[in-house]
């Protein structure tokens, strides 16, 4: 297999666009970051002719793989009538409907465009609804890459600060110095520290944002009752609680991780899989709370917001799955839990101590001697990064093709020779690392 395209088209970009690539994550690929004519399904074909199972799916959001023709199709025929309307359509409210009548949380809406953006906006109106400043962000998580949240998600052990009261560890040059003195970093997964945190400061917290399943760090599953016991610990100091449902969403059921954990938060935030790849971020709060963004109190605007392609592409990727939601979930569970037991298998054949943790939908693989790992320091303290990108470069070679951050992306389109295929090029990639 050559990259010989690729790494003549990184050097070209190398030299007028930043690093090479247009989002951080993709510099970390190798052996060169990859340069691509396109994708169909579970599969995708690079400049230099080389196919792969795709397991990285743009990040989570093609659900379905790529460029499925439901959505190809609806786009097209959308797209004639506009693109950007700066007014509402009545699409618009189908895919409202569609996303209420699958989502837990039974509140009023607004759209933008990414997840980073979305995630801005579920602080301001925060902070906006309770008149309190400060919010309880945890260790391990990603809410964007702004000034306001880009603190601690993967931090430095040697920076972290003492686990009951971790310091706020910027993670960007150029952060505005203020932007961690409303923080508060805390340790996921663990009532107690959380409960302190509140104890400290009864009156000025005004959310709790977490991802409710930890999609950035291990797709930690948090303990029995961590969730609602948080959601109690929210209610009885007056701040709200916040769910990232930005991975979650649309991807481990359609009810996302409320449906899965049975607890409903105050406000929630979507992105990737909602539109089946194109690029719409949800926010949903209860009413109450919601009543000052419709009256502008609380600020929001967006040229792009809801613009037709968007709701084009969310009402053909809603109206797919809500044919049969129990269905579609359970077999995108079922292919991933087919695979990860079977990558599970592979590593033991190898005798090469590899983690699979997660849900059939999403799931992460990491190279440590523990049998799970529950929080961020756990991780940060076992995981054996550079062995993870030394196996992703050898499933690369084989036509694998998985993110450089460790999470896998199950779509409805990867199918059993998909699975078979990927399995026969662990089993070979285990083998070469163990040799
Ligand atoms: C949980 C979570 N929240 C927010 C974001 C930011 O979304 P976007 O990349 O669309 O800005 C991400 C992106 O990976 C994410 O994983």
């Amino acid at each position: 297999m050559t990259f010989q395209r690729s790494r003549e088209l990184f050097e070209r970009a190398n030299g007028m666009v930043a690093g090479g690539i247009s989002s951080q994550i993709r510099r970390a690929e190798r052996p060169v970051p990859l340069f691509f004519k396109g994708g169909k399904g579970s599969r995708m074909w690079d400049v230099d002719g080389n196919e792969y199972v795709d397991y990285v799916q743009g990040m989570g959001p093609n659900i379905f793989g790529h460029a499925p023709d439901f959505i190809v199709d609806a786009v097209r025929e959308d797209i004639g009538n506009g693109f950007c309307l700066a007014g509402q359509s009545e699409q618009e409210l189908e895919v409202t409907e569609l996303i209420r009548a699958a989502v837990p949380l039974k509140g009023l809406v607004r759209y933008a465009s990414s997840g980073t953006e979305i995630d801005q906006l579920v602080l301001r109106v925060a902070r906006g609804f309770t008149g309190r400043s400060k919010w309880v962000k945890f260790e391990g998580h990603y809410h964007g890459w702004t000034d306001t949240v880009l603190y601690s998600v993967h931090p430095p052990l040697s920076e972290a600060g003492p686990v009951d009261a971790p310091n706020a560890v910027g993670e960007s040059l150029g952060m505005a110095p203020g932007s961690a003195d409303d923080i508060i970093i805390a340790p996921w997964n663990d009532l107690s520290a959380l409960e302190a945190v509140f104890q400290a400061n009864p009156d000025d917290i005004a959310c709790v944002m977490m991802e409710p399943i930890m999609g950035n760090t291990n797709c930690i599953v948090a303990d029995d009752g961590y969730l609602a016991g948080a959601l109690d610990l929210c209610e009885k100091y007056g701040a709200l609680l916040v769910f990232d449902e930005v991975i979650t969403g649309f991807r481990v059921a359609h009810g996302g991780a409320q449906e899965f954990t049975g607890v409903v938060p105050h406000l929630a935030t979507y992105g990737k899989s909602v539109a089946g790849g194109f690029p719409l971020s949800v926010l949903i709060g209860l009413p109450e709370i919601m009543e000052k963004v419709g009256t502008g109190e609380i600020m929001h605007g967006g040229s792009f917001n809801s613009n037709v392609m968007v709701m084009s592409a969310a009402k053909a990727s809603l109206s797919h799955i809500a044919k049969n939601p129990e269905g579609f979930y359970n077999d995108l569970n079922a292919q991933g839990l087919k695979l990860m037991q079977g990558l599970n298998d592979a590593a033991e054949q190898a005798g090469v101590p590899m983690l699979v943790q997660g849900l059939g939908s999403t799931f992460w693989t990491t190279f440590t001697e523990k049998k799970s790992i529950r929080d961020y320091r756990e991780h940060a303290a076992n995981v054996d990064g550079e062995k993870y990108a030394v196996f992703a470069e050898q499933m690369l070679t084989r036509g694998i093709r998985l993110a450089t951050n460790s999470r896998w992306h199950m779509s409805s389109a990867h199918g059993d020779e998909d699975i078979a295929q990927t399995l026969e090029a662990a089993r070979e990639s285990l083998k070469a690392m163990a040799g």
